[in-house]
């Protein structure tokens, strides 16, 4: 299965990076996983939305051509940040490529909560009509405390969260399976 992962943060050591590495790394084999860069992205505006740049076409082609979207997203201020916005603004227009594309989500930040506020906010933005992203249900990632979860090369070292990593894929490909075929292709 070919998914692309994108990554809500631009910071060079990102926790939520070294997490959607982690799973490209792990789950090579089971899922082919491509993380999208989204930082080059110009800000979405509606005036140039039939002539996007190259990078825009880039990012919006390789969204169509995957099987699913992997959503890897830090939470700011209660939210996602404003470049993930930003690359989801793109994908909601013209082509509407993520219509009837399934999607999991994962986030982690350094509190408690890992990103549970904003992962509110990013299901509701995925039902939106422009998206309209089918979701693996239940199965939510929340990875709070991450630093003391990823070593200093990047690699998982909380058993627990590895554990559960693995049922979640495990899930999520049995999801994808049973609902081949399923999924509402867009109008
Ligand atoms: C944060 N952080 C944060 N954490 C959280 O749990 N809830 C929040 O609302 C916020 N808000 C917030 C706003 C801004 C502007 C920054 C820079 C940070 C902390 C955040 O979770 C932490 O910096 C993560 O490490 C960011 O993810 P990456 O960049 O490591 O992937």
């Amino acid at each position: 299965m070919k998914i692309v992962a994108i990554v809500g943060s631009n910071r060079k050591n990102s926790f939520n990076m070294k997490l959607a590495q982690y799973m490209q790394r792990t789950y090579e084999g089971k899922l082919d996983i491509e993380i999208l860069p989204i930082t080059d992205l110009p800000f979405y505006n509606q005036e140039i939305e039939l002539m996007p740049s190259e990078t825009v076409q880039k990012f919006i082609g390789k969204v169509a051509q995957a099987d699913a979207v992997l959503w890897v997203t830090p939470e700011y201020n209660y939210s996602i940040p404003g470049i993930l916005k930003n690359a989801i603004d793109w994908l909601s227009r013209v082509d509407k490529v993520m219509v009837g594309k399934p999607s999991f989500i994962m986030g982690a930040s350094m509190g408690a909560l890992g990103t549970v506020r904003a992962q509110e906010h990013l299901r509701g933005i995925l039902f939106s009509p422009g998206i309209s992203s089918p979701l693996l249900p239940r199965n939510e990632v929340y990875i709070g405390a991450v630093h003391e979860k990823f070593d200093d090369a990047g690699q998982l070292v909380h058993e627990p969260t590895v554990a559960f990593l693995n049922i979640i894929v495990t899930n999520f490909i049995s999801w994808y399976d049973q609902h081949t075929g399923a999924f509402v292709a867009k109008s």
